[in-house]
């Protein structure tokens, strides 16, 4: 990636911080999973939009001191090491970091300790994600308490700590042409493993089975990684939120839920599709779906600069309640059951979250107490669900149904874009596209 994206990512954070700052920014660590072995590395959202270094146990440092030309940025790295590198894979290290990413010095992360406190001395203000990371926290108390304790040698602690993330988390929220450009590459490959599974689908296969199907699609297309666990929930498997065992066997007569998005240089894909393993919807499944998808068209409508997601949610509390009532799964008035939320019991999730570099993104959703309205550059998903419980007080024909349809939209400046449009979501589509599989 074009280290000009990272610097002006930097510049940016660096005229939002009060005159004569510093801001500390740790990378990820490796997690264990087991005694000696580790999850995939993972790089750390905030550390990865500010430079992009990819590996663990780094340190960022920035600094708008005037003595610096109220720019300076520092990279601590693990350091080169012909041992560890035979058996835990290649190490940039510092010397070679300094020409490849976007940083003005780089040094070894076995010297962040001393370098830190000089670093930091003399700054009015410390800009740092307090709680985000122990060890960062532990590293930056020292700190501030040993140049405090040492007035006699000229040391200045900073006198405020200033959460980073107030910035970070704005310039986040609104995604540049770039990031707009990663994520629709995300969105596009998603799409087309949800078609895969789709055309995989029969009732002879397992949940894993699908996901085997969606996760060789995104590697097959260069995303190694999903951006969250995959979801397949096939009958009433996808009335469970997070289902995330996918070991059950698919059956002709039920529905199969997928929640799946890949991951493409850090950006989150996050769609939600729900077909029939057969094929072919019945009639109560058609009906639900019909349900569920004209309330996320609904929504649509209301996705537009200025208006607020809980225009949107509103509306789509209104669309799904009323079709409850009128298929009998809810009793009474509307504006009762609204009222008294009675939907809860069927659509018990919000609509929406911002997209980016995490799947659930960074960013307020109300500012100042208020519903915030959305701007062109937001990246939200817009995702409805209807989820009638296998002992639920309704007709059996509804029992142990789960529907959603999850959709990630590009707030643009008189509207949306749709970026995840390409995975089938009509019933028509969907049967068209399930039909030809076995032609
Ligand atoms: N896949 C997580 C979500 O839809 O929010
Ligand atoms: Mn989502
Ligand atoms: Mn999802």
């Amino acid at each position: 990636m074009d280290n000009l994206e990272f610097l002006s990512r930097q510049k940016c954070l660096l005229q939002q911080m009060l005159p004569n700052s510093v801001c500390v920014v740790s990378a990820a660590s490796l997690v264990t999973r087991s005694r000696d072995t580790e999850f995939p590395f993972r790089q750390d959202s905030y550390f990865q939009y500010l430079c992009g270094f990819p590996e663990p146990d780094a340190w960022l440092v920035l600094s708008n001191h005037q003595e610096y030309s109220n720019n300076m940025s520092v990279l601590f790295c693990l350091d080169k090491d012909p041992t560890m590198e035979i058996w835990h894979g290649r190490r940039c290290g510092p010397k070679q970091a300094k020409h490849t990413y976007p940083i003005n010095m780089a040094f070894a992360v076995d010297e962040l300790d001393e370098r830190l406190l000089d670093l930091v001395d003399g700054h009015q203000n410390l800009y740092f994600a307090q709680g985000h990371n122990p060890e960062a926290d532990e590293l930056i108390f020292a700190i501030l308490q040993a140049l405090r304790d040492a007035p006699k040698q000229s040391k200045q602690a900073p006198s405020s700590l200033i959460d980073s993330r107030i910035i970070l988390d704005e310039m986040r929220l609104i995604k540049s042409p770039y990031e707009v450009e990663m994520m629709r590459t995300a969105a596009t490959i998603a799409t087309q493993a949800h078609v895969r599974a789709m055309q995989f689908a029969a009732a002879d296969k397992n949940e894993y089975h699908l996901e085997a199907e969606i996760h060789h699609e995104f590697a097959m297309q260069g995303a190694k990684y999903p951006a969250y666990s995959t979801i397949v929930g096939a009958g009433d498997n996808a009335c469970i939120l997070h289902y995330t065992e996918n070991n059950q066997q698919l059956k002709n007569g039920d529905l199969v839920l997928i929640d799946a998005g890949c991951e493409w240089q850090g950006y989150a894909a996050d769609i939600t599709r729900t077909f029939p393993v057969s094929g072919q919807f019945s009639t109560s499944q058609k009906q639900l779906y019909e349900l569920v998808l004209k309330a996320q068209l609904a929504a649509f409508e209301q996705i537009k600069p200025n208006n607020t997601l809980k225009q949107a949610s509103d509306v789509v509390i209104a669309v799904i309640t009323q079709g409850l009532i009128e298929l009998n799964i809810l009793k009474g008035e509307l504006a009762e059951n609204i009222q008294h939320q009675t939907y809860r019991e069927f659509y018990m999730h919000g609509l929406s979250h911002w997209l980016g570099l995490d799947v659930h993104d960074v960013g307020n959703y109300k500012v100042d107490q208020l519903d915030r309205p959305l701007k062109p550059g937001m990246v939200l998903t817009v995702e409805p669900g209807i989820y009638i419980a296998p002992d639920a007080e309704v007709d059996k024909q509804w029992r142990g149904l789960g529907i959603r349809i999850e959709d990630n939209l590009l707030i643009t400046t008189n509207g949306y874009e749709n970026l995840t449009s390409a995975a089938p979501k009509t019933i028509n589509d969907i049967e068209a596209l399930m039909q030809k599989k076995s032609d």
